[in-house]
């Protein structure tokens, strides 16, 4: 991309330089995804990495020829985008000191464990006028942009009941901060926040959830089964898991006129089953059987929003939103009992042409 490209309402993006220069806080599993994904980009380049594991920066660093900063202010000056690739419990205060550096931010989804948290930093992105991107990458995978397409045009009718299944192998391995449940929320907030997001993105603020889960952090075990209900009597029932040998998800809507369905496992061409699972190395990346990785269709997304090209598909309202009701589903299954959502101040964005006629009675 072209950074002299950029027009007055986006943010200028170092006039002088040919490159728009990206530093990576966070170099684990996903802070890699997303520096190849940047090096598949023209013109745009990895220049710095930030980590409190000093190995772990200089061997994402040296992948893309960039450089480690020890301290995090030295990065913030030397780049035009901020991209946080850290555990959940620090997004905040990474994205404020970005923010009042006043660089652009990406932040990778959850935007944050707490909705206060969500909000500080929404603030803070509004006050020093910098657009603030989360990761929510699922809207960027064509097989969930399609599903979504193809209920909304009325492809099944009147949606009635619908099934997401994400399931994952153990995060991180023992001792991994995916396995502190307070700081990472476990399957039912971080896993299951993508399919949350979806839900929200497709047909709005739910009215209540409900869900159980068992989860043993030495075990390495995490599952979880939500259900959730709008007033206009859908249903969505979620699995979430961290117990699985390898990554998969599916996905089934059944309406007043037919059935759509999706699952992982009909479309990866090659799956590996590593005796031991895929734990202990990280987390699994989901990924897409297509030429071009969702995250780099995210991150050019996230690009062309912070050069003024293009409205983000999801908003950091959005991504607050997903927040609130992954928090929502943890209550639920903390206590066993239904958790009536507060309804919406304003209608959701998207929803099926029936839908819409039932908006008026709609609570959420
Ligand atoms: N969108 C997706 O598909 C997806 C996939 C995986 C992870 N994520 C999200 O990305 C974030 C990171 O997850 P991950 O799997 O890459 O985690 P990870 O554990 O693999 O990497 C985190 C990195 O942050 C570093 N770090 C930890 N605490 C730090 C601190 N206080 N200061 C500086 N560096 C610190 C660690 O050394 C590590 O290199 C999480 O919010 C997670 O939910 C999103």
């Amino acid at each position: 991309m072209s950074p002299q490209a950029c027009p007055a309402r986006g943010i200028a993006l170092n006039p002088a330089a040919s490159q728009v220069r990206i530093g990576i806080l966070g170099a684990g599993k996903i802070g890699a995804t997303h520096s190849s994904a940047y090096a598949k980009m023209p013109g745009v380049k990895v220049v710095g990495a930030w980590d409190a594991d000093v190995q772990r920066a200089q061997k994402l660093a040296a992948q893309h020829g960039a450089q480690v900063f020890e301290r995090r202010a030295d990065l913030l000056r030397a780049v035009d985008v901020v991209d946080i690739c850290l555990p959940t419990m620090f997004h905040r205060e990474n994205v404020l000191a970005a923010a009042a550096a006043g660089k652009p931010v990406i932040c990778e989804k959850p935007l944050a464990r707490t909705v206060a948290d969500c909000d500080a930093v929404i603030a803070a992105c509004a006050k020093a006028k910098v657009p603030l991107l989360v990761g929510h990458v699922v809207r960027f995978f064509p097989e969930y942009s399609a599903l979504r397409e193809s209920i909304l045009k009325g492809d099944i009718g009147e949606p009635a009941v619908v099934h997401m299944r994400r399931v994952v192998c153990a995060p991180g391995g023992p001792g991994a901060w995916y396995w502190d449940f307070e700081k990472s929320g476990g399957c039912v907030f971080d896993t299951a926040i993508h399919d949350l997001d979806w839900l929200l993105w497709t047909f709005g603020r739910p009215q209540q959830v409900y869900g159980v889960g068992l989860r043993d952090a030495a075990k390495l075990q995490d599952f979880g089964l939500l259900t959730l209900t709008w007033a206009n009597g859908l249903i969505a029932h979620l699995e979430s898991s961290w117990c699985h040998d390898s990554f998969s998800t599916s996905f089934e809507a059944a309406g007043s006129d037919g059935l759509i369905e999706f699952d992982t496992d009909d479309s990866v061409p090659l799956k590996v089953a590593r005796i031991g699972g895929q734990g202990g190395g990280g987390k699994v990346i989901p990924e897409s059987p297509l030429a071009k990785s969702p995250y780099q269709v995210e991150l050019e997304h996230f690009l062309e929003v912070i050069g003024g090209r293009a409205k983000p598909v999801v908003t950091a309202e959005e991504a607050r939103e997903a927040v609130a009701l992954a928090n929502a589903c943890l209550d639920a299954v903390a206590a066993r009992q239904v958790v009536v959502l507060p309804r919406a101040k304003r209608v959701q964005r998207a929803k099926t042409r029936k839908q819409v006629q039932l908006g008026a009675e709609h609570p959420a």
